[in-house]
C-alpha cells in the first residue's frame, strides 16, 4: 500500500512534534534569551537608559513547518525540515530607537560563541510591502545536539507594532487581501521609519544637552 500525501503530512506533523526533536531548539532560544539578558543589563548600565525593551521566544509550530515546506517544494520530512528550516527557534527583540538595532547586531557578531551565518538588513533595504527589521540567522551551540540555528529578528517598537499589524491581516493570508490596504500599510511604514530616526535625533540631542548640564 502506498502512502497518500494526508499520510505524510500526518507523519510529518508526529515528527515534528517529538520532545527530542523540539529540546534542542528550546535549548537554543534560551541560550539567546539569556545572552541576551545579560547584555541589555551590561548595555543598558553602560548607556544610560534601557538598551532592549522586549524578547519574544517562539519555536515554530509543526503547522506552520508544514506549510513553508509546501511552498518552499521541499519534500516534506523531519531530516529536510531540520536542513532547510532556519527558523524553527526564532526571537523577536524590541528596541526603543534605530541606532540600538546595529548596536545589538554587532555586539552579536563579535560574541565568539556565536556564529553569524546569515544577515538581511531590511531596515535598509525595506521589503516591498514596507516590512522593516533586522534579520540574523545565528548558529548556536547545544548540549549534545551540535548546532542550531536561531533566527533573530530585531526592530524598534514602531516597526514591530506595523509589523504585528500587517502579519495578523495580510501576510499569512495571501495576496488578496494584500491588495486592499497595501498602499496605506507602505505609506505607514514610511511614516514610522520618519518616526524612528526622528526619534533617534531627539534622544541624541536630549543626551547632548545633559551632558552640557
Ligand atoms: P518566510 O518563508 O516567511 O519565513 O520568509 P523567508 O524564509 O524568505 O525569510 P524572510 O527573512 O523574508 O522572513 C522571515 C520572517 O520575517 C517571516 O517568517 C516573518 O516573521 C517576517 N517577515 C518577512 N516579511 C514580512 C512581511 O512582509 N510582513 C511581516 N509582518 N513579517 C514579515
Ligand atoms: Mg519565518
Amino acid at each position: 500500500m502506498t502512502n497518500t500525501i494526508d499520510d505524510v503530512y500526518q507523519e510529518f506533523l508526529s515528527q515534528m512534534e517529538e520532545e527530542a526533536f523540539l529540546e534542542p531548539y528550546r535549548e537554543a532560544c534560551r541560550y539567546i534569551e539569556q545572552k541576551l539578558e545579560k547584555i541589555n543589563i551590561e548595555y543598558s548600565e553602560k548607556l544610560g537608559r534601557n538598551f532592549i525593551g522586549q524578547t519574544i521566544c517562539r519555536i515554530k509550530t509543526p503547522e506552520s513547518c508544514l506549510n513553508k515546506m509546501i511552498k518552499k517544494k521541499y519534500i516534506v520530512k523531519q531530516q529536510t525540515a531540520q536542513e532547510y528550516l532556519s527558523d524553527i527557534s526564532g526571537i523577536r527583540v524590541i528596541c526603543n530607537f534605530l541606532d540600538d538595532i546595529y548596536r545589538l547586531a554587532e555586539i552579536l557578531k563579535a560574541d565568539e560563541k556565536l556564529e553569524v551565518i546569515k544577515t538581511k538588513d531590511y531596515v535598509k533595504k525595506p521589503k516591498s510591502s514596507g516590512y522593516q527589521s533586522l534579520h540574523m540567522i545565528v548558529l548556536v551551540p547545544v548540549d549534545g545536539a551540535g548546532k542550531k540555528r536561531v533566527e533573530i529578528q530585531i526592530r524598534t517598537q514602531a516597526m514591530n507594532l506595523w509589523a504585528v499589524v500587517e502579519h495578523h491581516f495580510v501576510y499569512k493570508k495571501g495576496d488578496y487581501e494584500k491588495h486592499e490596504f497595501e498602499k496605506d500599510l507602505k505609506e505607514c511604514a514610511r511614516a514610522i521609519y520618519k518616526i524612528d530616526k526622528k526619534m533617534l535625533v531627539i534622544r541624541e540631542k536630549m543626551e547632548a544637552a545633559c551632558k552640557e548640564m
